[in-house]
């Protein structure tokens, strides 16, 4: 039987929102987060000229908010770029690290995207390290060739107790924002390597949610949530449309009591 965790959902917004919209959708989302049992946690990760506003209709609610990455640096002559202690004085809980698209367009190397989830840990935010393959790699049998190498990358920098303060999400490539999402079978058997490759860090370190992302939506969460290694979700496009959100935060929940 395997261990009860917690299940945890966040929204990826990337470059989407504008003040109007977003108050309306934070605060649809943090009211509908209310009804959520403790068991579900919420969180979204907003562009960051928005982290005040998420700050100030979030805070005191039981919804977090974070970034979508953080620098490499802590401080310095780095145009452009956003240090997560910055994004931690706004009361961020999460940075997203590794996104595949962060890692495609701004070239991240698994080195980098190490940095960075020490930076985040360092700043007392949680990083969510994404890690997954592209279609052609699958086709060719290298998917836990290349998500075991990307969380290796990460583990090797960090000492066992910041390993065991990570989040992973697997987000393939070839699901995110296609529609075509992976199936509950195909995630669990990408979470059940990367679950197995977690436990030769610690204990502690085996048992840090595993999300998946790519394509999630109100129809096919609560059967990937319900799969043994998987504890939640990292939404992209559901995530800005608060009725597909809360919809997919139940199902977290009611794949919670399946279980
Ligand atoms: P999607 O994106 O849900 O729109 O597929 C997920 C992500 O990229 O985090």
């Amino acid at each position: 039987m395997a261990k009860q965790r917690a299940k945890l959902v966040v929204g990826n917004w990337k470059m989407h929102g504008r003040l109007a919209d977003n108050r309306v959708l934070l605060q649809a989302v943090s009211h509908g987060a209310n009804d959520l049992p403790d068991d579900v946690r919420v969180g979204v990760c907003v562009p960051c000229p928005y982290l005040p506003q998420a700050q100030s209709l979030l805070e005191g609610g039981c919804v977090a908010w974070g970034v979508q990455d953080v620098s490499a640096h802590t401080q310095g002559a780095y145009t452009g770029e956003v240090a997560a202690e910055m994004a931690a004085e706004f009361g961020a809980s999460f940075a997203i690290v590794g996104h595949s698209e962060r890692r495609a367009y701004h070239r991240e190397s698994g080195e980098t995207v190490a940095v960075k989830a020490q930076r985040a840990l360092e700043a007392g935010l949680t990083p969510i390290v994404c890690v997954g393959e592209t279609l052609d790699e699958r086709e060719s049998g290298k998917t836990e060739q290349i998500v075991g190498a990307q969380l290796d990358a990460v583990l090797a920098k960090l000492s066992v107790e910041d390993s065991a303060r990570i989040v992973v999400a697997y987000e393939p490539v070839w699901a995110i924002g296609t529609g075509k999402s992976a199936t509950a079978q195909q995630a669990q058997d990408v979470h059940a390597f990367l679950r197995a490759r977690l436990a030769t860090k610690g204990d502690d370190v085996e048992s840090v949610p595993l999300l998946y992302g790519g394509s999630v939506k109100p129809e096919n969460a609560e059967e990937l949530f319900s799969q043994p290694d998987i504890d939640g979700g990292l939404i992209g496009g559901a995530s800005l449309k608060d009725k597909d959100f809360l919809a997919i935060c139940s199902a977290a929940v009611a794949a919670t009591a399946a279980r």
